[in-house]
């Protein structure tokens, strides 16, 4: 798709974020023009300044696209546009049911700057039924019809906050209008940023095959932490285990334990699928467990510490322990639903005293903590706790200088240590 006259198309976007500015930026570098449109003024002003805080988008890039790039508070801005994605939060209450708050007043907002001829695209992760059923509704509010008037289609965003190796341009993107017009007009826009489009015939299909992925993901994460701990039952390496179960060339697919799931996603979407499921009756028992399972792993995590400590005579109270990585995934420094944060607040309620080492977190006022240098964290620490491996961590020089080790990630294996303890 491309504008008038085949010009560069004009493109708002909704929520400049972790799945918006990606996307404004892939779209300014194949010439098209941007209008970005957040609530957030701070963030607005720092995007206009040419100051990325996203770490997949360096400043460097954004500034190289800035003239085709603005930003705004104002919805107004968005009439002229061609198409208009929707990159929203979609979080969850404080009773885990769906919030969609932020999308609602996306809704209503764009649909009093609507006009005839648009394409709107939701990209935001939820429930089947969202679009036709929530979205439509305020958008017609313009007077305009959709499918008639103006064209709507879902399509999940798939990024991966911090992965190099695929990206908007190589990842198949999903697609499904709500006729077959806002299909093809959805296609027609994608294609100017995505190898490989993967139609589907409504947008309820788009919206559960996201949450599929999602709900995937979680269950097979909560299989094997619930292995992890059985593993530490029975003294066999859950690491060794996977390894060796991961040489299979078909039929089984690897996951790595950790301390828990975090971010956006994964802890907050099958929340969506199994409160939808609910209105239909039909349980879904393995999405809810595995939420549970991943739950848990916090907790086990600080039971491995203090164990461990005990090991060495040593209470919690009172014991230094030094956190390294603070983010919920290698990479980022998203902290939403970190587990460490979890696992952090519980040992502080526990009486432990903590430092932190993140490149990624400059400071977690909810702790009163500052990020600290390796060295300076490991100064006096009765434990170093690696929660999250960001690349370049020097786990070997971490093992030689703290008296006591606990990693989650298994970043330590290949070393041998008797102050070592992997999950
Ligand atoms: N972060 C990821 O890795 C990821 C991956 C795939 C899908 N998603 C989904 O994409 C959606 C957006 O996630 P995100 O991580 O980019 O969120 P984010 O919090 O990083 O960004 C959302 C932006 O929307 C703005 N916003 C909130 N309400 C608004 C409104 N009414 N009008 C305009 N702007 C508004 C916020 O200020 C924020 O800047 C969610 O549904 C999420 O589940 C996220």
């Amino acid at each position: 798709m491309s504008g008038p006259d085949g010009k560069p198309a004009r493109v708002g976007i909704v929520g400049l974020g972790y799945v918006g500015l990606p996307l404004a930026v892939a779209f300014a570098e194949e010439g098209h023009e941007i209008v970005g449109v957040d609530t957030d003024a701070r963030l607005v002003a720092a995007i206009e300044a040419g100051e990325s805080h996203i770490e997949d988008v360096p400043s460097e890039r954004l500034r190289a696209v800035a003239a085709r790039i603005s930003a705004t508070t104002d919805y107004a801005r968005l009439s002229d546009c061609d198409a208009v994605l929707i990159a929203v939060p979609t979080p969850l209450t404080r009773n885990r049911e769906p919030d969609l708050g932020p999308l609602l007043s996306a809704g209503t907002e764009l649909g009093s700057v609507l006009h005839a001829g648009q394409l709107v695209v939701l990209e935001s992760t939820t429930y089947p039924g969202t679009t036709r059923e929530r979205l439509v509704p305020l958008l017609e509010e313009s007077g305009l019809a959709a499918g008639r008037d103006f064209n709507v289609a879902f399509s999940p965003e798939r990024v991966d906050p911090g992965r190099t190796d695929h990206t908007l341009r190589t990842t198949p993107k999903i697609v499904g209008g709500l006729t077959p017009d806002c299909l093809d007009r959805a296609v027609a826009l994608y294609e100017l940023v995505c190898d490989h489009i993967v139609p589907v015939s409504a947008p309820e299909p788009a919206e559960l095959a996201k949450l599929l992925e999602n709900v995937f993901r979680s269950v097979n994460i909560a299989l094997v932490n619930e292995l992890a701990m059985l593993c530490d039952r029975m003294g066999i390496d859950i690491w060794e285990v996977v390894d060796a179960a991961a040489t299979k060339p078909y039929g089984f697919m690897r996951f790595d334990p950790g301390p828990g799931m975090g971010g956006h996603c994964l802890p907050v979407d099958p929340f969506y699928l199994s409160w939808r499921a609910r209105e239909y009756g039909q349980p879904t028992e393995f999405v809810e467990l595995a939420g549970e399972v991943n739950q848990r792993m916090p907790e086990f995590c600080v039971a491995r510490i203090a164990r461990a400590l005990n090991d060495q005579a040593k209470p919690v109270r009172g014991s230094r322990v030094a956190i390294f990585g603070v983010s919920y995934q290698a990479g980022v420094g998203d902290l939403r639903e970190s587990p460490a944060l979890r696992i952090a607040h519980m040992l502080a309620d526990q009486g432990a005293v903590l430092a932190y080492h993140d490149d990624y977190v400059p400071e977690l006022p909810e702790l009163d903590l500052t990020a600290e240098s390796v060295d300076v964290v490991l100064d006096g620490a009765d434990v170093a706790v690696i929660v999250t491996a960001h690349r370049g961590l020097d786990v070997e020089a971490i093992v030689r200088s703290a008296p006591l080790v606990v990693d989650f990630r298994g970043v330590t294996r290949g070393i041998e240590a008797n102050n070592l303890v992997r999950l």
